[in-house]
């Protein structure tokens, strides 16, 4: 029998005695409603053909399964459900062979565990992800991941989202044989031909035994304690180990109903929303006008201007993945500084035993240190990150301008500063953009890449084409003091200062602000960047300040103190003795109280919930704002920004989405009603009044192409 459904997303063909099921569904053959039906169609074709002895499962493209189908969630059910498409592959009286050679993620894993055997290719991926999305496994993987891997190693697999190697899946059991090569129908027929030779029974994961049960219980009771205090308000990873006690203490039918049961409540969960959301949100940044209309330069080699801490951290992602790097200081001493920062972050990773002094040596040959512009005439792309300083910036800018070659891309690293004007400092701003990274620029994932009005599309496309490279979160954003991110940011630091003054501690509005899932609150963070840094832009501004504005000096009080945080050992926190987490202190209450007094404020109590209320209405508008004068592109973009920038709890979906949840009708009376305490600072953004007069959300912003 050959196939007739070659139109179809699963296409069989006949091949011997072995039917090859294949998965044509571009781009990761998720497991929509047709691929589902296909499966089991399959399934039953091979068992109503008695030439059919053998089925091989195996995925077109560059994946097996990527999972369930992420954009059917929320949407009414279609049948046939992934666990009953399972169910009909292990029950399968043929036997079921899954070839992978690709990402076999989260239902694509639970169709492989379904199958009889499990054969795996080089680049293949495995892995229960379903956590990232505020779910858990729900087609049976939380009853068959721990029965063919062990309780303990499937419920960590599980709680970590993470994805292994093919190696890593064959020492972990999940996988039965390992090939060579990138051909996965011949790997997948010769080995599924070698079973049927050697008699290979139908091997049905349900029925494995967890034999030391009380073993298996000790561990999960283990992973519970530490998950509760790891997983910070997440709603799934503690129902993922329910799922695994009901693997080890309920018959399997039984257990394949509780994960039935404790998924729905995922799927139903606002998280799993906000988890979703996050998913498409960040590669959607991605897709902006200028990537379509132009293509990214060549770039092999890169320079960095400084080499202080967001030089040599930047300096490190590009080394990190695989660039030469020059860096350029302005003399010996603090060329020396600027190697010895990069240095300082390998040599951790020595310490940690994650790199050997070998390999921080190779790592080392790509990098150049240097004190003269003139070893930048053929670098490709140049990031600078001096000193915030707008008379520096444009000499350094001028320097680049003079020895660069044509063509090359030349980006600033500035948080605040006009790019149009350093732009201006050199005759070619057609390839100056902004590039913030963020602190520290090796680890954090966000990167705002800033477009000034003249810079060429081109550059752009660059720009994101970097991004890639270095593993960043890219968001497109437009030029203003303190672009998407740092914008919005200063204005929820300033409403948490209104708090403060009018009655909330910083104790309690941190705390506020760690129960609504951020690890610190804006007075934490404070004190670990160093209070010195807001102290200095706040000087720097006094002059241009709107008189009329609210203006709170309690930061000012405690800066004059020369308490900077907890590198000074003291802030709006103490730490004695360099402990990293503070205490409260009464010296900081009683700086509060004489601000107060001084402008004759009577305090007033906060509830948390009042806090955040305020914390993120000033969140929200300012979002409104950004995206109104086209700083952000979307909503989406915002979201983003905050989630791999500053914190956001990324179940909440970023402010945008968490405020569409809420809806915006609220949130915006909640603005009406303090714009009456404080008419300047509380004006509701016209976007935001535009939505709700409109009945519509952010999100609808995100749609539009
Ligand atoms: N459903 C729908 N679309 C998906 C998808 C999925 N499961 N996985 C990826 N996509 C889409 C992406 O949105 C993207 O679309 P776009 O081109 O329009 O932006 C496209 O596929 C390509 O994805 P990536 O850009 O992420 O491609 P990569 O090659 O970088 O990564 C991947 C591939 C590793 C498979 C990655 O996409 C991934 O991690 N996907 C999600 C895997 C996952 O979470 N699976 C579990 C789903 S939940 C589940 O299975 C529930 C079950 O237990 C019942
Ligand atoms: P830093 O003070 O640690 O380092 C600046 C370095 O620039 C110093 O090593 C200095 O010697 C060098 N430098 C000064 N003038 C130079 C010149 N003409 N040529 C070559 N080198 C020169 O400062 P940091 O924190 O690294 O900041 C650098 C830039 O990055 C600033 O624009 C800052 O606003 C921005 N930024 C800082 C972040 C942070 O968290 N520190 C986050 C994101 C951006």
């Amino acid at each position: 029998m050959s196939s007739d459904n070659t139109a179809s997303v699963v296409q069989t063909r006949l091949d011997g005695e072995v039917l090859v099921v294949s998965i044509h569904n571009p781009p990761v053959n998720a497991l929509g409603q047709a691929v589902r039906a296909g499966l089991l169609a399959a399934v039953e074709q091979a068992a109503a053909d008695a030439a059919v002895k053998a089925l091989l499962i195996v995925g077109e493209g560059k994946a097996f399964i990527a999972g369930a189908d992420i954009r059917e969630f929320g949407k009414p059910a279609m049948p046939p459900s992934l666990p009953e498409v399972c169910n009909a592959i292990e029950a399968s009286p043929k036997l079921v062979v899954a070839a992978i050679h690709g990402p076999a993620l989260g239902g694509g894993l639970e169709v492989a565990l379904s199958a009889h055997y499990r054969l795996a290719l080089p680049k293949a991926l495995l892995g229960l992800p379903e956590v990232n999305l505020g779910l858990l496994p729900g087609a049976g993987g939380t009853q068959r991941a721990p029965r063919v891997m062990g309780v303990k190693a499937a419920t960590e697999l599980m709680l970590s989202g993470k994805h292994l190697s093919a190696k890593a899946a064959a020492a972990a059991g999940l996988v039965d044989q390992l090939v060579d090569g990138d051909d996965v129908t011949a790997a997948g027929l010769a080995y599924t031909r070698g079973l049927l030779a050697a008699g290979a029974p139908v091997r049905r994961t349900r029925d494995i035994e967890i034999t030391d049960k009380v073993g298996a219980l000790a561990e999960l009771e283990a992973l519970a304690i530490d998950t509760a205090k790891k997983a910070r308000g997440l709603f799934s990873p503690l129902k993922i180990i329910e799922c695994a006690k009901a693997a080890v203490n309920l018959p399997f039918e039984q257990g394949l109903a509780h994960e039935r049961a404790l998924f729905v409540q995922c799927l139903e969960s606002p998280q799993r929303q906000g988890l979703i959301h996050a998913f498409f949100a960040e590669r959607e940044t991605a897709k902006i006008p200028e990537a379509k209309a132009a293509a990214p330069r060549a770039f092999a080699k890169l320079a960095i201007i400084g080499g202080g801490t967001m030089g040599a951290g930047i300096t490190v992602a590009a080394l990190d993945a695989g660039y030469p790097v020059i860096m350029v200081e302005r003399d010996a001493e603090s060329i020396a500084r600027g190697q010895a920062n990069v240095e300082k972050v390998y040599n951790a990773l020595i310490a940690k035993g994650r790199l050997t002094e070998e390999g921080k040596a190779a790592i080392m040959a790509r990098y150049t240190p240097s004190t003269s512009y003139d070893d930048l005439q053929d670098v490709d792309l140049v990031i600078e990150a001096v000193f915030e300083d707008l008379e520096v910036k444009k000499a350094v800018f001028k320097e680049l301008d003079r020895v660069c070659k044509p063509g090359a891309v030349l980006a600033t690293n500035t948080s605040y500063l006009d790019i149009d004007a350093i732009a201006a400092a050199t005759a070619r701003p057609q390839d100056v953009i902004g590039l913030h990274f963020f602190s520290p620029a090796n680890i954090m994932k966000l990167l705002e890449i800033v477009v000034p009005a003249k810079v060429s599309a081109d550059v752009v496309a660059t720009a994101f084409e970097l991004a890639k490279k270095l593993k960043k979160v890219p968001v497109r954003a437009g030029v203003c003091d303190g672009f998407i991110g740092n914008r919005i940011l200063a204005v929820y630091k300033q409403a948490a200062d209104y708090i403060m003054e009018d009655g909330a501690s910083p104790y309690e509005i941190d705390a506020a602000v760690r129960g609504f899932g951020y690890p610190m609150g804006p007075f934490q963070v404070t004190d670990l960047a160093g209070g010195d840094i807001g102290w200095a832009t706040r000087k720097r501004r006094a002059a241009t300040r709107d008189p009329k504005a609210r203006y709170v000096e309690v930061a000012d009080r405690i800066c004059e103190n020369g308490w900077f945080g907890q590198k000074t050992g003291r802030g709006f926190y103490l730490y004695p003795q360099g402990a990293r987490v503070g205490q409260p202190d009464p010296e900081v209450l009683a700086i509060v109280d004489a601000e107060r007094a001084k402008k004759g404020v009577t305090p007033r109590q906060f509830t948390p919930e009042e806090i955040m209320r305020r914390y993120m209405a000033a969140m929200v508008n300012e979002g409104a704002k950004v995206v109104e004068e086209g700083i952000a592109l979307r909503p989406l973009d915002v979201d983003v920004t905050f989630i791999s920038g500053y914190g956001f709890p990324r179940w909440r979906g970023g402010p945008m989405k968490w405020a569409d949840m809420q809806g915006l009708d609220k949130i915006l009376a909640d603005i009406q009603t303090f714009e009456q305490e404080d008419p300047l600072f509380w004006k509701p953004a016209a976007l935001l009044k535009k939505l709700v007069a409109e009945g519509k959300n952010f999100d609808s912003l995100n749609q539009a192409d």
